[in-house]
């Protein structure tokens, strides 16, 4: 099937680490126009030359924090001015380090709601200022099964995803009249295979920190299919919910997570 992606104007933002490299890697094959907003310049860099292998029309990196909003407007001006329009946003950046909510200080709050749920608000107000007027768009924000399931060690994390779903819901309602779809996606455990996948600022830099190869193997017992999530999984999600063939699609909330939750 054509996903009708060519030559669309794509932000993938946190593109050069694990999910956020699949999913720019998922769109260079349809040959999109690609900007990666990014901290880790250097790594969005190197996926930038594998996007323009795997068939992207072009690719270009911004080097951008997402919690900073005049950052992110200079990202968006950036591919608007390159591209002429921007027709699809994800919000891929994210961070957590697993901690028992009694371990956790104020400071580290503040950290996990400024990525995870401030950085969202920043680039969806940009992409909204040049989708309405263009009168399309969609917005795909990867958010997270902790927010639907409740994980240990991920309080704080997990209510800030959840109010990215709310968050995106309501965007959704006010933006459909514009022909604008906003959709999430939510990973469960979702693993590099190799360590080039990873930046230095990629949560997964060090992986023995986040879970033993034991923790893995109980992990992917647990989950109905029987096996870890990999980047390339929520990649193809993302392309899907970003495509015209998804057009009547919107306001969803999608775990794509090897069955680890099941809403109804
Ligand atoms: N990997 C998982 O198991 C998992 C599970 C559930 C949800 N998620 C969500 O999926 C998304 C991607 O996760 P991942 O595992 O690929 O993360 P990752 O840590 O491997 O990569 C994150 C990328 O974002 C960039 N980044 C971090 N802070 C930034 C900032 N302030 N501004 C701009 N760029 C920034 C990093 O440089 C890196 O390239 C996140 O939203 C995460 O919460 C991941």
């Amino acid at each position: 099937m054509d996903l009708q992606l060519k030559g669309k104007s794509v932000i993938v933002t946190g593109g050069a680490s694990n999910i956020g490299r699949e999913i720019v890697l998922g769109f260079a094959a349809e040959g999109a126009n690609i900007t990666i907003g990014d901290i880790d310049s250097q790594q969005a860099d190197e996926v930038s030359k594998e996007a323009l292998e795997r068939g992207a029309s072009s690719v270009q990196v911004a080097k951008t924090d997402v919690t900073d909003l005049a950052q992110v407007e200079r990202l968006f001006t950036k591919a608007a001015e390159s591209y002429g329009k921007i027709d699809v946003l994800v919000n891929n950046v994210g961070w957590d380090k697993l901690m028992y909510f009694t371990e956790t200080t104020p400071e580290f709050w503040q950290r996990i709601i400024q990525v995870n749920y401030v950085g969202v608000l920043n680039c969806t107000h940009a992409a909204l200022k040049l989708m309405i007027p263009a009168r399309q768009g969609a917005i795909i924000s990867i958010s997270s099964d902790a927010s639907r399931q409740g994980e240990p060690r991920e309080a704080v994390y997990g209510g800030t995803k959840a109010a990215v779903n709310s968050f995106m819901k309501t965007i959704a309602k006010e933006n459909g009249r514009y022909g604008i779809r906003c959709n999430v996606v939510c990973p469960g455990v979702t693993v590099p295979e190799t360590a080039q996948e990873v930046g230095g600022s990629s949560m997964w830099a060090q992986t023995g920190e986040m879970f033993t190869t034991e923790q893995f193997e109980k992990i992917a017992k647990a989950l109905p299919l029987r096996k870890l999530g990999r980047p390339r999984d929520i990649a193809g999600a993302v392309a899907f919910l970003a495509s015209p063939v998804a057009g009547h699609i919107t306001g969803q909330v999608l775990s794509v997570s090897g069955g680890y939750s099941m809403i109804g």
